[in-house]
């Protein structure tokens, strides 16, 4: 059985004491939803350990936005895997299409991120997603399975077994729109056949996600679909109602 899962990307936002109340309203709230379903709350780096200890008890699981591509050493700004494990991170959100396109991350980057994450024992959310112009184009597809070959493929089978991928489109991203339904499904089937292609039966153990504009109203819908396993929720993730309310659109 493939885990469900609700990852929160708070991404920039929130001050440190208020991703604190955030992280304490989120699991004050985590017995209303069902223990199936696997939350984890990506901050800012300057709140991974208080909002770790906000918490400690709750079975909810912290990760990060991103991590160097190095393992120490001179790289002003950088934070490392190793830190970032040290904080009580089990994920590192990599490869988000905020990241590929204001910081020009390529796939010879994430591919030494991953490596790092890996070393660190974090488990990478690997995203990938189309923008407006290649999904106009009918590109999506093959768009998604090139970011696929050249970063998954080059994983070990041990490596791959952790790894949860997130589709999100760009032109979902914050716009307020969603890709139906029915588009999230064809293309996370499709990610499974990609995946199955080099890792074989492992593909239906791995949680792919959907992120774009996901919220309370529309996750149910999304999730009843059977290749979405859950959501990469950004905006929808800064109130815990709706953190929480996102979760319980899965069917118990
Ligand atoms: P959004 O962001 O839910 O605000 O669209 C999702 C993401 O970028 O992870």
């Amino acid at each position: 059985m493939r885990k469900k899962i609700v990852a929160g990307n708070w991404k920039m936002n929130t001050l440190p004491a208020e991703g604190v109340e955030l992280a304490k309203a989120i699991a004050a709230g985590r017995d209303q939803v069902c223990e199936c379903v696997h939350f984890i709350v990506c901050p800012p780096f300057t709140h991974l350990l208080p909002v770790h200890d906000a918490l400690r008890g709750s079975g909810i699981v912290l990760g990060a936005q991103d991590c160097a591509a190095e393992a120490k050493g001179a790289y002003t700004g950088e934070v490392s895997a190793a830190m970032i494990a040290a904080t009580g991170c089990r994920y590192v959100i990599l490869g988000h299409s905020e990241r590929r396109q204001y910081y020009g991350e390529t796939a010879a980057t994430l591919n030494r991120k991953m490596a790092q994450a890996y070393a660190e024992g974090l488990a990478p959310i690997y995203c990938v997603g189309e923008n407006l112009e290649e999904r106009e184009a009918g590109r999506h597809l093959e768009v998604v399975r090139t970011q696929i070959e050249e970063v998954v493929y080059r994983l070990t089978p041990e490596q791959f077994a952790s790894l949860v991928i997130a589709y999100e489109p760009v032109w979902a991203i914050g716009t307020g729109k969603t890709a139906t339904a029915e588009q999230a499904q064809e293309i996370h089937h499709y990610i499974r056949e990609v995946l199955a292609a080099r890792f074989g039966a492992a593909a239906e153990e791995c949680s792919i996600l959907y992120g774009g504009s996901c919220k309370p109203s529309n996750a149910a819908e999304l999730f009843s679909r059977p290749d979405v396993d859950g959501g990469l929720i950004g905006g929808a993730a800064l109130k815990a109602d709706d953190f929480l309310a996102i979760g319980k659109g899965f069917a118990r």
